[in-house]
């Protein structure tokens, strides 16, 4: 059962979405040659605190993982696809990219959104990743209309994607959010006729989130029991927002 959310559920939502973005905003200005992803953890972390906003990801353990993740944020520097752990050991060089991905609730209602941001100068191949990724997001965003099917989002960043050359994610996937991080349904950045196909109703609310490979698209999971990294040491991307489907629409919750 996918839930539709109401209009003031959608405003709470809402609420959550903007502060997420907030904080992003912050962090990524914060992102430069010799900071930790500590640091960004640390002033995230303080952040939500401040706001009142309870974490989403700190204590979070999912079924299919084997421990719960210890952070607010995930920072994935370079060939790390999701889940990095922040570390006081991981200084920022340049050429580097990191995503940082967060999430929280207010009153029970959640946000969850992702950037990818370079550090110092990147070479034009990782220029383009960045890019590309953020291309297919907006793409798929497009596709949040009532009447469309999820396949049509996950089709919009597939295509894109694809025809830039670069390669898909297939292990990880966005999800439904709301009054849980996680809901129904999965969405993933690719179609496949295995998937469940629904149709997008009004009020549905979906954490859209493409990791795109610069090389191949095999990932592998590290001893941390977490972080995702590409087989091959090849750079990844990956952005995140969350979106409502309205009569009007697309909704983007987690920004302005
Ligand atoms: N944005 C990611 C997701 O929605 C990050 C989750 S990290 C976790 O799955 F620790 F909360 F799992
Ligand atoms: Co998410």
């Amino acid at each position: 059962m996918i839930a539709r959310r109401s209009q003031s559920e959608l405003e709470k939502m809402r609420t959550s979405g903007l502060l997420v973005y907030e904080i992003l905003q912050k962090l990524a200005a914060m992102v430069e040659v010799g900071i930790t992803t500590n640091d960004l953890e640390v002033a995230a972390e303080k952040m939500m605190a401040d706001a009142g906003a309870k974490p989403a990801f700190k204590g979070y353990r999912p079924q299919s993982a084997a421990v719960a993740y210890p952070f607010v944020l995930c920072t994935s520097v370079n060939d790390e696809i999701v889940h990095g752990m922040p570390s006081k050991a991981r200084t920022l060089k340049s050429g580097d990219i990191v995503s940082i991905d967060t999430g929280l609730s207010i009153g029970g209602y959640y946000g969850d959104s992702a950037v990818t941001v370079p550090v110092g100068e990147v070479n034009e191949s990782v220029k383009r990743l960045l890019q590309v990724t953020k291309e297919s997001l907006e793409l798929a965003i497009e596709q949040m209309r009532p009447g469309n099917r999820l396949s049509d989002v996950s089709k919009a960043v597939q295509s894109h994607v694809e025809a830039a050359g670069f390669s898909i994610v297939k292990e990880m996937v966005g999800h439904g959010i709301g009054t849980k991080l996680h809901e129904e349904p999965q969405v993933p950045n690719y179609v496949d006729r295995r998937h469940d196909n629904p149709r997008l109703k009004e009020g549905m609310v979906l954490a859209i989130e493409p990791m795109v490979n610069l090389g191949k698209a095999d990932m592998k999971i590290k001893s941390d029991k977490w972080t995702a990294v590409t087989k091959d040491g090849a750079p990844s991307a990956h952005f995140e927002h969350v979106v409502a489907v309205t009569a009007n629409g697309p909704w983007v919750l987690t920004r302005p």
